[in-house]
Formats: C-alpha cells, sequence, structure tokens
C-alpha cells in the first residue's frame, strides 16, 4: 500500500533549493508552492526545477489548505515571525538553523508552538551528513564504549557569506549561523552541558565587513557528569582546504574513537581489536552535492525530510524539536556571555535570564 504523501510549501529560495531538489526526488513529499519575496529568485528556481507556481506573499502559502509543513530558509532574523506564522495558521515546520537568531522570542514561540500541537523540526543538517550517519550508529550501538570527551570544530573561510547583505545586519552572528553546527554536534553527544568557558575574537577583516561578534573562537564546555566537549570555530581566514576537515566531530570512548569529518565524506574508527580504519564515502558525492560547488548539500535535506516522515508515522517527534533548539540556542548564548565576562557561565543561568523552562 502507498504511504501517504506530505504536502510542502517553502519560503526563502536561497538555501531552500536544497529542499526543494530533496522534495521533488522524495516519493513521500509533494511540493505544492514556493515563496520568495524576490521575484528573479523565484524565476530562477521555476526555470531550474520546472514547477507551475511560485508566489511572492507568505499569506498564500499560509492560507493554502492543500499544505501541510512549511519549510522556512529566509535569514536569520526572520525566523520566529515565520515559525510563529506558520503554527498558527496549523502547519508543520522544518526550519532551517539558528531556529531563532536571539534567545529573546524563546519565551513567545514556545507558548505558540505549545498550543499549536504542531511539530516544528529544526534543520540541523550536519546530522544527516554521511559521515555523521554512521558515527551516530556506531556511537548507539555502543562501540566507543563510554564517551567522555567531544571535540567538534566548524572552520572555513566562509568571508563569502558576507556578499549577503543580511548577515551584514544585526542579528547575524558567525556564532548563531555557522559555529552552529559544531555546537550542535557537541550537544548531541553530551545533551546535558551544563557550563561553557571560551574566548571569542574579532579580527580586522571581520571589522572591515561592520561586524563586532568574534569570528575566531574556542570553547571549553562540561555536562552534569563531568564530561567536556571543545568546540573550535573560525571563519575569515584562508583555510587549508586540502587538508581542513570543514565541520568535524571527535569521539573519544572507553573502547574505542572515531572522527567524523565533511571534507571528502571520510570517516576514520578505532574499535580495537581492529587497526585504525578510514572509511570513505567519495560515492555519495553526487547525492550530497547535486549542484555547482559544495556550498548547498542537498543529500542532507534529503536525509532529513524522510526522518520527518518517518517519525511522523511512527508517531514519534523528529528532533531536533523546538525546545531542543532553545537549549541550543541557550548554550549559544551562554557563549556570548562567557565571551564577554571572560569566566565560565551556566546555561541554567541564561535559561533563568530568558524565563525558559524546558
Ligand atoms: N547547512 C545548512 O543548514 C544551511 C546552509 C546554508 C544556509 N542555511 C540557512 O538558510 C537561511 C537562508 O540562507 P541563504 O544562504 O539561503 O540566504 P540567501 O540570502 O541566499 O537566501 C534567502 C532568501 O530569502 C528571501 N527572503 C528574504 N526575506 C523574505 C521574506 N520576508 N519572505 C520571503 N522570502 C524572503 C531572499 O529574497 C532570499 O532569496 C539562513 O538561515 C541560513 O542559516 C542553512
Amino acid at each position: 500500500m502507498n504511504k501517504p504523501k506530505y504536502k510542502l510549501g517553502v519560503i526563502g529560495l536561497g538555501e531552500g533549493r536544497s529542499i526543494i531538489s530533496a522534495a521533488m526526488q522524495s516519493e513521500r513529499w509533494d511540493l505544492v508552492n514556493v515563496c520568495d519575496i524576490n521575484e528573479e529568485m523565484c524565476k530562477l528556481r521555476k526555470d531550474e526545477f520546472g514547477f507551475q507556481r511560485y508566489t511572492l506573499n507568505y499569506m498564500d502559502l499560509l492560507n493554502d489548505p492543500e499544505i501541510d509543513v512549511i519549510a522556512i530558509y529566509t535569514p536569520d532574523q526572520l525566523h520566529g515571525r515565520h515559525i510563529q506564522m506558520a503554527l498558527e495558521a496549523g502547519k508543520h515546520v522544518i526550519v532551517t538553523k539558528p531556529m531563532l537568531h536571539s534567545l529573546e522570542e524563546a519565551s513567545g514561540l514556545l507558548q505558540v508552538w505549545k498550543s499549536s500541537g504542531k511539530h516544528v523540526f529544526v534543520g540541523q543538517s550536519s546530522r544527516f551528513f554521511e559521515p555523521m550517519i554512521h558515527q551516530r550508529n556506531d556511537f548507539l550501538a555502543g562501540y566507543h564504549g563510554e564517551v567522555d570527551t567531544v571535540e567538534t570544530s566548524y572552520i572555513s573561510d566562509s568571508r563569502w557569506f558576507l556578499q549577503k547583505d543580511w548577515s551584514r545586519q544585526r542579528g547575524f552572528s558567525w556564532l548563531y549561523n555557522f559555529m552552529i553546527h559544531a555546537v550542535d554536534l557537541a550537544k548531541w553527544y553530551l545533551p546535558e552541558i551544563e557550563e561553557v568557558f571560551g574566548y571569542g575574537h574579532s579580527s580586522n577583516t571581520n571589522k572591515e565587513y561592520g561586524l563586532t561578534a568574534p569570528d575566531s573562537m574556542r570553547f571549553v564546555m562540561k555536562d552534569k557528569e563531568g564530561r567536556i566537549a571543545q568546540v573550535s570555530g573560525s571563519y575569515t581566514k584562508p583555510s587549508l582546504q586540502h587538508i581542513e576537515p570543514g565541520i568535524s566531530c571527535t569521539l573519544r570512548g572507553t573502547k574505542g574513537t572515531s572522527r567524523a569529518v565533511y571534507s571528502n565524506l571520510l570517516y576514520h574508527t578505532h574499535f580495537p581489536p581492529e587497526q585504525p580504519v578510514t572509511h570513505t564515502f567519495e560515492e555519495k558525492f553526487p547525492y550530497y552535492f547535486r549542484f555547482e560547488g559544495t556550498s548547498h548539500h542537498a543529500g542532507e535535506y534529503q536525509n532529513y525530510i524522510e526522518y520527518f516522515t518517518d517519525c511522523l508515522e511512527h508517531g514519534e517527534t523528529p528532533k531536533p524539536d523546538l525546545m531542543e533548539g532553545i537549549h541550543t540556542l541557550s548554550i549559544l548564548t551562554a557563549m556570548e556571555r562567557s565571551m564577554e565576562s571572560g569566566t565560565p557561565v551556566k546555561v541554567n543561568d541564561v535559561l533563568s535570564e530568558f524565563c525558559l523552562e524546558l
């Protein structure tokens, strides 16, 4: 028997391109309509994917009874408003990272979400990349034993991103937009991070673009059991592309160690008695990177929309959900506070400051 199809509307057609591609290649999704305030962008995607219609008005997606899930890929500063409007229109939400650009909107959104009865799934895409999927499976299978140290990083030369107007406006920061990938991976393995400490520096390059929030950051984090994570990010320096892992996640456990990396889709393991092994998934490159270059990675979106439907069918909550998204944002806010104060900051203090009970 054919499984039911989910009906999707997409707002924001830059990175939204990836979920359009994913929905159109999925047996489980129908793309109903797309929206962008820039008509040139709408026409570009219409020609690229050959769909029939588009709208410049978000309300057209929200008022369309055929659509049951809204996918949001607008600039970070607009996510809160667009999520709220979708929930109030009775739609499930898939929202790209960061779910919000500040915790200030979190309390109000939490209330709207609680009364909506709808799912909010945060597209933390790195969880859905091939090496990270294998690492997670090995972790859940117990190959690492007890993991007490996690090292994650996202190091890239992303000055190209600053061509986007909204990246130079209030509400954008490298921490929330880029480093969140590394923070989310650390949190995935140490869900109860309770304290963070780190330094950040804003380079002259960064300042030339008018940005004050740091573009290089180094952190240590501690969970309730005393397990530690080390999280690194740098975004405006020339990078050693041929050896740089991009996003990476290393788990060190009592029985074994592994590292999943972005570049070349590599996964390194050492689970004794075997010697260290490098697993390559390079054959999956065309699946993950469907367009020019590697700045879009549609395969991750394919994996997460299929995961989303699986969860709904089994009556499960697709994760990370809104609550987990808020917890991640509270870690980011604690990181900001630590960089400002030069002292360790407790995540619970941030949650209290914003009157958030998770
Ligand atoms: N790996 C990932 O998960 C990943 C990768 C890249 C970008 N993103 C996220 O996607 C979001 C968009 O980033 P991007 O690189 O596509 O930016 P972008 O500027 O290229 O695209 C944003 C689009 O949103 C449109 N837009 C702006 N305001 C709108 C409104 N009110 N209504 C409808 N459309 C509107 C713009 O016209 C533009 O086409 C960001 O939040 C970013 O963090 C996620």
